[in-house]
């Protein structure tokens, strides 16, 4: 039995998270294991009910499951609030209350989809790369920070088990891929990155089956639009992959199409890298596969069942060949467009009984 709390959140969220339990029950169903769905508010969701975005009892909740499904946060309604009241601040506090240290995003181009790419399909086609962001530590968490009238500071900072705690998670999942690793720095100017790069080349010591190469990140930024297949798993700091996971994400086209997970050693949480786009909210437009995809990572990072996070993926494929399209992905003029709950029938039918 899996036991999964769901947070829909705020504008799509409750819409795509949908789609994501619908595909939740297929699974169940088909496959005869008992999945317990339970159900807690977040974000805006939450403060209109309990004055706060994150109550402790939903925190409470996500420590005692075996995985969490996000939706998104956050809409125009609450952007006035106190910085330490907004919707980010919670996405924040939830990372780090969690501990989950290592974010996720896959940048897999879907033939189906060449054209929504904002590079040339011969560019794009084939790119099936993973990022590791380290997430709760580096120049977003480090002390001192502050500004004055006269100046502003920050630190980027990282302690060894940092570095190889993510780094870690990097070599494993390369040797269930093609076996290939670039760790991203900025060693050439940052003494953290010096360290950092020592840190992981130290550790893969134990990876002697996978292959490990240094990149400078300005120099990843400009390798990622011209040659993005030359990637397998990239690991980075949290500031560097911050910027690099968005471009990765960009080039394979919608946001609609990109799943997260992020982990940490006790739990993990799953959830579409889009926002709660309030400009769609409550239409049922928005586009599920990112979340559906989401629910993909969590078979395999979580569950250990990658067979089942493939069948998931495959069934996107599959409905994506099939010429399905909702609007965000409507490349093609004459493309009929579907809605969210019709695409995520077509994905639960391809899924099959
Ligand atoms: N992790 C999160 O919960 C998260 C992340 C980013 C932004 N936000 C919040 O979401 C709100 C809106 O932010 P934004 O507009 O900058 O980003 P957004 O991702 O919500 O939307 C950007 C654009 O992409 C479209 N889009 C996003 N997801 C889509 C989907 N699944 N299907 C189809 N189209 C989709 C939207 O309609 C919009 O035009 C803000 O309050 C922001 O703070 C939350």
């Amino acid at each position: 039995m899996y036991k999964i709390v769901s947070i829909p959140g705020d504008g799509i969220g409750p819409e795509v998270v949908a789609g994501a339990v619908a595909v939740l029950e297929q699974l169940s169903k088909k496959h005869g294991f008992e999945i317990l769905i339970e159900e807690h508010p977040f974000g805006g969701a939450s403060y209109e009910l309990h004055g706060e975005m994150l109550t402790q009892a939903t925190l409470d909740a996500c420590r005692k499951c075996d995985a969490v499904l996000l939706g998104a946060v956050g809409g125009p309604k609450w952007e006035s609030l106190p910085h330490e009241h907004k919707p980010e601040a919670a996405l924040l506090k939830i990372r780090k209350e969690l501990e989950l240290f290592a974010n996720l995003r896959p940048a897999k181009v879907y033939d189906a989809l060449l054209d929504a790419s904002s590079l040339k399909a011969d560019v794009v086609r084939g790119t099936d790369f993973l990022v590791f962001r380290e997430l709760t530590g580096g120049i977003y968490f480090g002390q001192p920070r502050g500004f004055d009238e006269s100046r502003g500071w920050n630190t980027m900072v990282y302690e060894r088990y940092e570095v190889e705690r993510i780094a870690r998670l990097a070599f494993e999942a390369a040797r269930k891929r093609k076996g290939k690793v670039i760790s991203i720095d900025k060693a050439n100017v940052l003494e953290v990155s010096q360290f950092w790069r020592n840190v992981v080349h130290e550790l893969h010591k134990e990876f002697a089956d996978v292959e490990l190469s240094d990149m400078y990140v300005d120099n990843a930024a400009m390798q990622i639009v011209r040659n993005p297949k030359q990637f397998d798993v990239i690991v980075t700091s949290n500031l560097f992959g911050d910027i690099l996971s968005d471009i990765a994400g960009m080039i394979t086209g919608s946001l609609g199409m990109l799943p997260s997970a992020s982990i940490g050693t006790k739990h993990a949480l799953y959830e579409p890298i889009h926002g709660s786009a309030p400009d769609i909210a409550g239409q049922n437009k928005a586009n599920p596969i990112a979340t559906i995809a989401s629910v993909a990572m969590m078979f395999e990072h979580s569950f250990n069942l990658p067979d089942i996070a493939r069948e998931i993926e495959q069934a996107i494929e599959a409905t994506l060949a099939s010429g399905l399209r909702t609007a965000d992905i409507a490349t093609n003029a004459g493309d009929p467009v579907i809605s969210t709950t019709e695409m995520t029938e077509a994905i639960v039918r391809h899924l099959g009984a």
